[in-house]
């Protein structure tokens, strides 16, 4: 972008693709991290004299308009972050679009309704996406990439789209690529991982990878129960993916093999069901053992001989990347183990990276500090896909 911005952007119609796929609650963004980490771009553009058309995803709709996802709330949040109106079309290659486009000077921002409300946006067959991407390009001279979070997604506006503009990569891209790249390539060690989350499979193709560059993975959150259960233990009424299991045997014995730590939590914290999150009744969660779950009794967080063991396995750590929260710490009952993570990471003397829409919500809904971890990415599934060491659409479209 500074190559951009030094050629001269006046009055040129900027198209930044970013992702504001932010929480909502209703029509209340839960938390604008994502609108604030492409804050510098939309502005650098702006204060250059751009007329910048910004535009995201939001949720999964189904290629239709669906008001539940409606983009409204973060084309405001994002005028209240810069300082300036928004304008804000409600459509995203329609008449709105165009006619609030026309109107923008030089230095307005305007915010088009979510790309996902069209089914070319996501469509397999390329032609439809290539057509989405045509609508697209005519709202714009110039294409700027800056939705990290959205890099691992093949769709028009993030992969086809720049292919028919001038195209440079924004700053949040440029340092979220910056930062993942030193947990790639070079690593400092000890190199820990924290992962966790709900589902196993979600983070099979990381878990692979990593036990090749990782020196100890902690496991934590839902995925923890599949991993005891593959170990032999029951695990009550947890959530377990079954199909999942003989690949994570697998993963163990491989972890045994190459003297990768693989560390499962010894005590989980259960209850009769799961918590009520509207009304955050008390959850009533008993400690028990992880290899003495009782039957009908799901496990929600981990426990606190767990919490001390993680911690413990984080303090000397030159490097950690933490993805998935630990239990349901949504509810005040489950958030121990996270807020125990979380607490190490920040204890950590080494480079922290905190990688994931939950993790990254996780640390800011629970009151951290998220200036005092070394970065916080925006991306979730684009993090864990560059850890794989994926071509990721949306990077390989503006490498050219
Ligand atoms: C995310 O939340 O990880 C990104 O915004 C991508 O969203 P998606 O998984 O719906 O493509």
């Amino acid at each position: 972008i500074d190559e951009l911005l030094s050629e001269g952007v006046a009055g040129k119609r900027v198209f930044v693709r970013a992702d504001l796929n932010v929480p909502l609650d209703g029509t209340a963004i839960t938390d604008d991290g994502r609108i604030r980490a492409v804050v510098p771009t939309v502005k650098a553009l702006a204060d250059a004299g751009a007329r910048v058309v910004v535009a995201s995803h939001l949720g999964r709709p189904k290629g239709a308009p669906d008001p539940a996802f409606s983009l409204a709330p973060a084309a405001t949040r994002l005028g209240e972050l810069l300082g300036a109106d928004v304008a804000f079309a409600t459509d995203t290659v329609g008449e709105s679009a165009s006619a609030t486009v026309a109107g923008l000077a030089d230095g307005e921002v305007a915010v088009v309704e979510n790309l996902r409300f069209n089914a070319g946006e996501t469509s397999k067959d390329d032609a439809e996406r290539g057509a989405f991407a045509d609508q697209l390009a005519a709202l714009a001279d110039v294409y700027v990439g800056d939705g990290f979070g959205a890099v691992h997604r093949r769709h028009a506006s993030v992969f086809d789209l720049p292919a028919r503009l001038p195209h440079y990569a924004g700053y949040l891209i440029a340092t979220e690529v910056g930062v993942l790249r030193k947990l790639t390539d070079d690593v400092k060690r000890p190199y820990v991982v924290a992962l966790g989350g709900a589902k196993v499979s979600d983070k099979l193709a990381v878990i692979d990878q990593l036990l090749g560059k990782a020196d100890r993975i902690l496991i934590g959150g839902g995925m923890a129960y599949t991993f005891l259960k593959a170990k032999g233990y029951e695990v009550g009424s947890s959530l377990l993916q079954e199909d999942q299991i003989p690949a994570v045997q697998e993963y163990l014995e491989r972890a045994e093999k190459s003297g990768v730590e693989l560390v499962l939590p010894v005590d989980t914290l259960v209850a009769g069901a799961f918590p009520d999150m509207k009304a955050k009744a008390p959850g009533n969660p008993e400690t028990v053992a992880a290899d003495a779950m009782p039957a009908g009794k799901m496990g929600l967080d981990i426990g606190p001989e767990t919490r001390k063991l993680y911690a413990s396995k984080l303090a000397d750590a030159a490097t950690v990347f933490w993805n998935g929260p630990m239990g349901v710490f949504e509810h005040p009952d489950y958030a121990e183990g996270t807020k125990a993570v979380a607490q190490a990471l920040l204890d950590s003397p080494g480079f922290t990276v905190v990688g994931g829409g939950d993790s990254a919500a996780a640390v800011r809904t629970l009151g951290f500090d998220e200036q005092a971890f070394g970065h916080i990415s925006t991306g979730g599934g684009a993090s864990l896909e560059y850890l794989e060491g994926k071509t990721l659409p949306g990077l390989a479209a503006l490498e050219d």
